[in-house]
């Protein structure tokens, strides 16, 4: 006799797992920087306009095919058509390992930042000090890789405590305390004199800087910080029950992801502007001069450690997401039990994460079509297959499981769903039109 198949405890439970899953590195570590690179206000609109059209449409895609099979991303394919679709979840598998290989890497600095701004680094606060200090971590061969293990194994303790008392239990603690975090590093930033400055360049836009490099970048964000075009959502979809309303559930989860990337980019422009320092640092923004920023403002001591737990918990309740499509699957389609499944794939991609983190010190010379080990991993998923998987899963709901998508929607009409035929459009010819366009422009 098979168990039967674990559920989420609450509607609230539910979406704050999926938030949990999307709100992530992606927002806090990525969207400000982006926005700063393309131009503030201008990137805000446009990722908005991107994720409540596009990206909310496959979001629901999503939790509509995974809860109609209630099977694991290759699982659900395989249930609901068959043919050659499983592939699409294999390659969200195969995306899951990628992903979360260079992941745990970054969510290693995070731990080890913690420790960092808590033990006197501040006190060299030049943006250049720092600097040296964010290249020689990251370059030693050996620390972040013992943080990488130390994130690994909370993400993989987490989920082996399952659905409902793993992930459900720790998103439900975790993502209300990061919101809480991340108000009173607002309050703080928007008080900073100054501040304004940072304020009109993320709020004014100015449409000049919008082009297409900017709107490619959108969309592709988009497509990360949601969690979409892997099966993520598919594999938190499969442990709903029939009764839940999956658009309302979808909207939240939506806005919730981008209210949380918004508030990080009021959080740290502000700043970056009080202090005078470069919005365009790209990557570096939040690891090299955000502790600038911190060691030169009052009471930055508490504020920065508090802003790397802030980030280690948005990151560790977005790795536990990917981990579980892996485990998952594991355990649907291979009967292995949760706990050897989320050891054994977690292990594995500590490997994997490994060539990453050296890539990036003493490894740097080794490059795979022209890029170190960290960047392909980064470029082949998010450039490749998140969008390849946004495109087949949007197609698969649109043409070949529309009928059957519009009744898992409303659940037998149980519920309204107004926009459904804007919807139907969206996921028929829009989503995957605009994401071809990405994918082949960003090759
Ligand atoms: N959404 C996460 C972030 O913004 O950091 C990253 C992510 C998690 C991507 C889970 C894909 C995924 F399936």
């Amino acid at each position: 006799m098979l168990a039967p198949r674990e559920h989420w405890g609450s509607r609230v439970g539910f979406i704050l797992a999926a938030a949990g899953s999307a709100v992530g590195l992606g927002n806090i570590w990525k969207f400000p920087y982006l926005a700063g690179q393309h131009g503030g206000a201008a990137f805000l609109i446009t990722y908005l306009a991107l994720a409540f059209t596009i990206g909310i449409s496959v979001m629901l895609c999503e939790f509509i095919i995974g809860r109609a099979a209630r099977k694991d991303p290759i699982g659900a394919f395989a249930k609901l058509k068959g043919g050659l679709w499983p592939i699409v979840g294999f390659m969200g598998i195969a995306a899951a390992f990628v992903i979360l290989s260079f992941y745990s890497v970054v969510g290693g600095w995070t731990l080890a930042y913690i420790l960092k701004m808590m033990t006197g680094v501040l006190v060299n606060g030049t943006s250049q000090e720092l600097g040296k200090v964010f290249s020689n971590f990251i370059e030693n061969p050996v620390r972040p890789i013992i943080f990488h293990a130390a994130f690994m194994t909370l993400t993989i303790a987490v989920v082996i405590g399952g659905i409902g008392r793993g992930i459900e239990r720790w998103c439900k603690i975790l993502l209300p305390a990061l919101f809480v975090i991340i108000l009173i590093l607002l309050g703080r930033s928007l008080t900073l004199p100054g501040a304004m400055k940072g304020i009109e360049y993320f709020l004014q836009p100015d449409f000049s800087k919008m082009n297409a490099a900017a709107f490619n970048a959108a969309l592709s964000q988009a497509f990360f910080s949601l969690s979409i075009g892997m099966g993520a959502m598919i594999t938190y979809g499969s442990y709903l029950d029939r009764t839940m309303n999956l658009p309302t559930s979808t909207i939240w989860t939506t806005s919730l992801d981008t209210s949380i990337a918004f508030l990080a980019g009021l959080v740290i422009l502000p700043a970056v502007f009080a202090f005078g320092f470069d919005p365009n640092a790209g990557p570096g923004l939040t690891f090299i001069t955000l502790p600038a920023v911190f060691a030169n403002m009052p009471g930055g001591v508490v504020f920065a450690p508090l802003f790397f737990v802030l980030l280690a918990i948005a990151a560790l309740t977005s790795a536990v997401s990917l981990l579980e499509v892996v485990v998952t699957y594991l355990v649907d389609e291979k009967g292995v039990s949760r706990r050897t499944a989320a050891w054994g794939s977690g292990a594995v991609m500590f490997l994997i994460g490994i060539p990453a983190s050296l890539s990036l010190g003493v490894w740097k010379d080794y490059t795979i079509f022209g890029k170190g080990i960290f960047d392909f991993l980064d470029y082949l998923s998010s450039n490749l297959l998140l969008p390849l998987g946004g495109i087949f899963i949007a197609l698969f709901v649109g043409w070949f499981f529309s009928e059957k998508a519009l009744e898992e929607a409303t659940a037998g009409g149980k519920h309204r769903f107004p926009v459904a035929r804007i919807w139907m459009f969206i996921c028929k010819f829009i989503a995957p039109l605009a994401i071809a366009w990405i994918l082949i422009s960003g090759l």
